[in-house]
């Protein structure tokens, strides 16, 4: 089933210059680049992407260091979409990641981990409708 998923290239890896790098890992898996914009986040859209994890103990370390240089939103489209990303970026934690995905390759950390995935299709359509219009996405 294809579906649309929502990432996000952190602030770690803009800094490195691991935009493309990423980008190769995305498109060898068979996901398309449907829609891409590099921006610095605002402190209300970190909080507002982030607001289920506001009562956890990293929140505001969490919206800093997103707020803390450049990202890359994305919109990824391929088939099963969601659980194939989650695949190609790995465990949040690199530790735990497996060989060849994003994070074991480029991740520094579990804060500084590099990319952002969708957990689910539900939350994808809120994530993307954050930072998209539908006309600029192009399938
Ligand atoms: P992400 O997929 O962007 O969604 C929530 C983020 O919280 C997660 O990736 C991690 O980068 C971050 N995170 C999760 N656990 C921790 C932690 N223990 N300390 C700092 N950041 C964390």
């Amino acid at each position: 089933m294809t579906e649309r998923t929502f990432s996000i290239i952190k602030p770690d890896a803009t800094e490195r210059n691991l935009t493309g790098k990423i980008n190769a890992v995305i498109e060898d898996a068979g996901l398309r680049i449907v829609a891409q914009r590099r921006i610095r986040m605002t402190d209300a859209q970190a909080k507002k992407f982030y607001e289920v994890h506001a009562e956890r103990p990293f929140y505001g370390e969490l919206v800093e260091f997103m707020t803390s240089g450049p990202v890359v939103v994305q919109v990824l489209e391929g088939d099963n979409a969601v659980a194939r990303y989650r695949e190609v970026m790995g465990a949040t934690n690199p530790e735990q990641a497996a060989d060849g995905t994003i994070r074991k390759l480029f991740a520094k950390n579990v804060g500084e981990n590099s990319v952002h995935g969708s957990d689910s299709a539900e939350n994808a359509k809120i994530e993307i409708a954050q930072f998209f219009t539908d006309d600029q996405i192009v399938g």
